[in-house]
């Protein structure tokens, strides 16, 4: 099985801007105040707003799979047709992988085009502006929707299900990450740990390059392309 984490920098030529590159969402932006429980508690409409407006930015029409999500789809259906498996671990909240084909796909730290209701749990599809005054479809509960992100000190979501595909993988692929956030920029020594091989594609090293047998740089839309050529052996 191949297990490929990706990050912000796979969807940044689509033009959704990364947390941590110049002019990336945490510029000017207190992570505290827009990404922590604590920080929705203290002002829900400032952290309902942030996430409004990333929400736009995703529904853009500009903003579509680039050729990184392409391939990473090709590779899926390709290695399947073979009877082999990609699993795709995403720590990114857009949806351009689903829309690139992507099935085999899990959103380690949720969706942005989705609501949680606080009063009865229920997880649904939400494009619009989320306020305060928003009510729960499922149980016409008033105002206690918030985005279905997982915020720093959240536990990810599906970390059984992605520990254990990273005890059975033979091959570890991070794209577009920096290495920044645990878990995942622990997976690579889990993979390892497990005997898989493991490659870093992204634009420059990332904190955990030196924990990759293997790393290539450039921008993801055509290292990705060209490393998924090299595997399905140019067909
Ligand atoms: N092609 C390939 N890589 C790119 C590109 C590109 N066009 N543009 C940027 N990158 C790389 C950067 O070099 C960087 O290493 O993508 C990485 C983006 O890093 P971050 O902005 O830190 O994003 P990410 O690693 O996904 O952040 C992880 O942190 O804030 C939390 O929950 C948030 O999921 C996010 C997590």
């Amino acid at each position: 099985m191949i297990f490929i984490l990706t990050g912000a920098g796979i969807s940044q030529e689509s033009g959704i801007p990364t947390f941590r590159d110049a002019g990336g969402l945490w510029e000017g932006e207190n992570v505290e105040d827009v990404a922590t429980p604590r920080g929705f508690a203290r002002n829900p409409d400032r952290v309902l707003d942030f996430y409004n407006a990333r929400r736009r930015n995703l529904l853009d029409p500009a903003v579509a799979p680039n050729a990184a999500h392409q391939a990473l789809a090709r590779l899926e259906a390709a290695v399947a047709a073979r009877g082999g498996e990609v699993l795709l671990v995403t720590q990114n909240v857009d949806n351009l992988h689903e829309r690139a084909g992507s099935k085999n796909l899990l959103h380690m730290h949720g969706e942005m085009l989705k609501a949680r209701c606080q009063l009865c749990g229920e997880v649904m599809r939400w494009e619009g502006d989320l306020t305060r005054q928003s009510v729960c479809p499922s149980c016409a509960g008033p105002g206690r929707l918030r985005p279905h992100i997982v915020w720093f000190e959240e536990m990810p979501l599906y970390m059984p299900e992605i520990e254990q595909a990273l005890n059975r993988c033979r091959l570890f692929v991070s794209v577009g990450t920096s290495g920044n956030v645990y878990p995942a920029a622990g997976f690579v020594s889990l993979a390892r740990r497990a005997g898989a091989d493991t490659l870093e594609l992204n634009l420059e090293r990332s904190l955990g390059a030196s924990r990759f047998r293997d790393g290539r740089y450039g921008k993801a839309s055509a290292i990705v392309p060209a490393w998924v050529d090299e595997v399905l052996g140019g067909q």
